[in-house]
């Protein structure tokens, strides 16, 4: 069963093919830089139609990772990558056959319940988009639900909550409360992908939540993971950040 990992060269794309690649699974990657330690890495834009048909093409599974991952420039950089690029990956996966679709959209879209609660917060409470980048996501998580509907596919969101990218981001979290219980460790993210990969789900969409063990509170609802995927995170801030500070 062959996985293909878009943004296979990311920060949560290569924690998620090391940790597929660990566990025995053929992987393909798909980014418009290279990916390191992947012998079938194909470099392509997602706004390419053909390069993103050809990545697909033979692929059991899709892990959507590769967009723009937070707020920037909405005509030069989110229309192209996180609008256009959705479209191109969801109707590739949808006239190759594709068996599962897992679609990475973002704490952000319920950034302002986030704020003020309630907590725990549900998958099915209504979205709260923090800005553009958020916005995309959203329309992801509906382009989403629109193949599990129309086209019986099984489509799984994912929420993910904040893998720092960079020394400053991890600078942020050390000064913020909050974040330190939306923080997903690289393990962790690996784990959950490799838990929704193998998790037996039928054709149906559902909405998750990912982050490694809060410190103080649980802002977002883990218990569906859990129950559908099995998956537990082992970090708690801020575990595993050594992974990071490599980059
Ligand atoms: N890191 C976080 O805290 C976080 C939180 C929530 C959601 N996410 C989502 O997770 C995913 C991965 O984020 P990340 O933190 O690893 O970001 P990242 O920037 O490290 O990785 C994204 C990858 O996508 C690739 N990419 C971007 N546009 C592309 C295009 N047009 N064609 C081909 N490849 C393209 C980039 O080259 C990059 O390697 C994104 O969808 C992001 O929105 C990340």
């Amino acid at each position: 069963m062959l996985v293909l990992v878009t943004g296979s060269a990311g920060r949560i794309g290569r924690a998620v093919v090391a940790e597929l690649q660990a566990r025995g699974w053929p992987v393909r990657g798909f980014d418009r830089v290279p990916t390191p330690h992947l012998a079938d890495a194909l470099v392509g834009d997602l706004t390419d139609a053909q390069a993103v048909r050809r990545a697909v093409e033979g692929a059991d599974v899709v892990i959507h990772l590769a967009a723009t991952p937070d707020d920037d420039d909405f005509p030069t950089q989110l229309l192209p990558n996180n609008l256009l690029g959705v479209y191109h990956v969801l109707e590739s996966a949808r006239s190759a056959g594709v068996r599962r679709l897992i679609l990475a959209s973002s704490g952000q879209v319920v950034w302002w319940q986030r704020e003020r609660g309630p907590w725990p917060i549900k998958a099915d409470d209504p979205p709260t988009p923090r800005g553009w980048y958020a916005a995309t996501k959203v329309f992801l998580e509906a382009a989403g639900r629109m193949c599990a509907e129309a086209h019986g596919m099984s489509v799984l969101v994912v929420r993910l909550g904040w893998v720092p990218r960079s020394r400053g981001h991890i600078e942020e979290l050390t000064a913020l409360d909050w974040a330190k219980d939306v923080y997903l460790s690289p393990g962790d993210a690996g784990r959950f992908f490799a838990c929704a990969v193998e998790a037996p789900l039928g054709p149906r969409f559902t909405i998750v939540y990912a982050t490694s063990r809060p410190l103080r509170t649980a802002l977002y609802d883990m218990e569906t993971a859990k129950q559908l995927l099995g998956f537990e995170p082992r970090d708690r801030w801020p575990e595993g950040i050594e992974d990071m500070t490599a980059r």
